[in-house]
């Protein structure tokens, strides 16, 4: 029991629990489903700082909701795509994200979800279970070879590096897209090449998006790209759903405009948009990237030292509205 009020809109991992219990009072949300929105609303009243998640719509409503004690968020994510961040600048109100410590495990997912993809395995693993394979067949579920083929990434920050890095090993040639360019020694050690977003939709045999959900990023990809992409190709999103108009997705596989597709996130989560289930050739994952028990053991850890340090008037170690500080 300590000093500070503190909501906690879901378990998290102990580790990252214990450090914000001994230093404060918490009022945790307990229930394994989401924190409902009317609830949201009432728990954060009063309070001098809150860990959310990524599934927590953190807007003006529930920064005003809070009162003027809140001196900070802590979200137990990379993106914050969820929290008002001009709104909570404005009221002074630090935010904290956990970067960097998941971008192996999502690298990993996305390794695992270009894979299994291409190589039809979860169309496979029904197959078995069915009890309909009736073995071995020259021309059963062939998919795709890696080797040779192009990776064309969208937004190569950490976690698009990370996957450049792992399609090495596979022998694919990595192509991308960024808001800016790396410098040519980075792409030359990678290695990668920059392309225009055209030229990488039409290049691309798996075409992996990593860049943030933001104003410029909402639906990059849609109809008109997915008509560009070859017809043997395979969209990858593991970043957030918007950056994907997933009706226009459906279209485009009903219309078999593309090979297939690996979702990591949706456009409504954890809803999906009608007739995507009903797909074979669509890997659907329920948000996984960081879902290692070490990454989501650091990942509370990390959410708790932001919460720490900036109910104790400091910057959080991650902070991504330093100049929220200015303001109180
Ligand atoms: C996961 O999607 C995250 O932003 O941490």
């Amino acid at each position: 029991m300590g000093a500070w009020e503190v909501l906690v809109t879901r378990q998290i991992p102990e580790a990252g629990l214990d450090l914000i219990r001994k230093e404060c009072s918490v009022r945790l949300w307990e229930e394994d489903r989401p924190i409902p929105k009317e609830k949201l609303l009432a728990l954060a009243a009063g309070k001098d700082g809150i860990v959310c998640l990524l599934s927590d719509p953190m807007g003006g409503d529930v920064i005003a909701a809070a009162g003027p004690k809140l001196k900070v968020i802590a979200t137990m994510a990379v993106g914050f795509d969820n929290i008002d961040l001009d709104e909570a600048t404005r009221r002074g109100i630090v935010v904290g994200n956990t970067p960097g410590v998941l971008t192996e495990a999502t690298a990993d997912l996305t390794l695992a979800l270009i894979l299994s993809l291409g190589r039809r395995i979860v169309e496979g693993d029904r197959l078995v279970r069915s009890g309909r394979w009736t073995g071995w067949a020259p021309t059963q579920l062939v998919g795709a070879d890696f080797n040779g083929k192009t990776l064309g990434i969208v937004g190569l920050g950490r976690i698009g590096k990370a996957v450049a890095r792992r399609a090495k090993g596979f022998g694919l040639n990595v192509i991308y897209h960024n808001r800016r360019r790396l410098a040519e020694p980075e792409e030359a050690a990678i290695p990668v090449r920059f392309v225009s977003l055209e030229e990488l939709v039409r290049e691309s045999d798996f075409l992996s998006l990593h860049c943030p959900l933001n104003q410029e990023s909402y639906h990059l990809i849609g109809k008109e790209q997915l008509e560009q992409m070859k017809p043997r190709a395979y969209l990858i999103n593991v970043a957030r759903g918007p950056v994907v108009d997933e009706a226009a997705l459906v279209e485009a596989l009903r219309k078999k405009q593309i090979a297939g597709a690996a979702l990591d996130v949706y456009e409504q989560e954890p809803k999906l948009s009608p007739g995507l289930a009903e797909i074979a050739n669509v890997v659907l994952a329920p948000h996984l990237g960081s879902a290692s028990i070490e990454t989501r053991n650091r990942m509370a850890v990390m959410t708790a030292e932001n919460l720490l340090a900036g109910l104790k008037g400091g910057l959080p170690p991650w902070c991504v509205n330093p100049q929220a500080r200015q303001k109180k």
